[in-house]
């Protein structure tokens, strides 16, 4: 098949290439910013059943055989192009280097490519995390590659695909997704975090300067631009305002789910693979483990628990 041929072609030409804007576009200081080799998702060791619970909740909603049969050839579809907006998702979303991190390719010898079913399945894993069972427009899949002035995301580095929610492959999608269970009736439930909290214990999260391995400060590279929740201190003082603390807070708001730890970015991207944390995070890992102290005390913040302050700074 020639199409399937041209876009493997693709894949190879564009290389990593593509992927030197992840680090880039982020704010500033892209000097500081650490190679993400040791991020593979790799084999994960088996987490206890309770902590399973909540991670797999998407997985349990959403169906499996309609994804693998109508989204996944979306992921492979040929778009006639190169780079942003015009390549296959797979070109990038295969590599190390995106969040989306499809698993390798097999070839079936003349031409075509195809995921088995156990790979799939791990597909699965990943991209159920990037959807809201029940509502596609807050679906980061959805979102991502949808135009902007259409209810996409400001910016998806691999571009737009989609100019408006017609789009045959959004419907397809959206379907998909509005035919799951809403995940979220606990969650209308549950307390925002506590302001007050965060703004005298968890932003010295982003200020920590413990010259440990993996203990980074998150101000170095999220003080602004499109993920920036840690904004840049003026000269001379070393900590927020009350007004500067209101704006990281509600910055940090859009990477929080109430009342679900594991579905909240802000603790998810940090956190290992292993441990139950995002496949891929280009800031590296600050918790090894749900076990760490600061862990703890963030999901008791997010499940709106009372909790003592446990940031391990100097
Ligand atoms: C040219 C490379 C490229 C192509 C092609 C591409 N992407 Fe991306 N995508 C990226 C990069 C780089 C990122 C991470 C940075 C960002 O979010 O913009 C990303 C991020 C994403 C995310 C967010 C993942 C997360 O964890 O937040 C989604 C969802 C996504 N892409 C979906 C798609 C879909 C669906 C397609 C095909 C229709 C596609 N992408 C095509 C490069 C690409
Ligand atoms: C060395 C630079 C660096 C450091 C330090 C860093 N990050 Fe990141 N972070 C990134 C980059 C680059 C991305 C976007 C690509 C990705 O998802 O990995 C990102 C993405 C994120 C996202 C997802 C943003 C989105 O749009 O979905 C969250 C949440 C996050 N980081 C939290 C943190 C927290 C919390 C800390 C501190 C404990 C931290 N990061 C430290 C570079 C960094």
């Amino acid at each position: 098949m020639n199409d399937r041929r041209r876009w493997i072609r693709v894949a190879s030409a564009m290389g990593a290439a593509v992927l030197a804007p992840v680090v880039l576009h982020v704010a500033g200081s892209e000097a500081t910013v650490r190679p993400a080799a040791a991020d593979g998702p790799g084999s994960p060791t088996p987490l206890a059943p309770h902590r399973v619970a909540e991670a797999a909740f998407r997985q349990d909603v959403l169906d499996f055989g309609a994804y693998r049969e109508e989204i996944e050839p979306i992921f492979l579809a040929d778009r006639g192009g190169y780079g942003p907006g015009e390549a296959a998702c797979v070109t990038c979303h295969v590599q190390s280097g995106t969040p989306l991190r499809l698993q390798p390719l097999q070839s079936d010898g003349s031409g075509g490519v195809y995921w088995t079913e156990a790979q799939s399945r791990m597909n699965f894993a990943t991209v159920a995390r990037l959807v809201t069972p029940g509502d596609p427009m807050t679906s980061r899949l959805l979102r991502e590659p949808l135009a902007m002035d259409a209810g996409g995301s400001r910016l998806h580095v691999g571009g737009k695909f989609w100019d408006s929610i017609d789009d045959p492959e959004w419907r397809t999608i959206a379907a998909w997704v509005s035919a799951a269970e809403p995940a979220g009736m606990a969650a209308a439930s549950a307390p925002a975090p506590d302001f007050e909290f965060f703004r005298s214990c968890i932003q010295r999260i982003f200020l920590d300067r413990e010259d440990e391995e993996d203990r980074m400060e998150c101000a170095a590279c999220h003080g602004g631009g499109a993920r920036g929740f840690a904004q840049e201190l003026p000269e001379g003082r070393d900590y927020w305002n009350e007004e500067e603390s209101r704006a990281n807070y509600g910055l940090v708001m859009e990477y929080i789910e109430p009342g679900f730890p594991l579905r909240s970015r802000f603790l998810t991207h940090p956190l290992d693979p292993h441990a139950g944390g995002d496949n891929y995070h280009s800031g590296g890992r600050r918790w090894h483990s749900q076990d760490d102290p600061e862990w703890q005390m963030l999901a008791a913040w997010v499940r709106g628990e009372p909790t003592s302050c446990a940031v391990t700074d100097r």
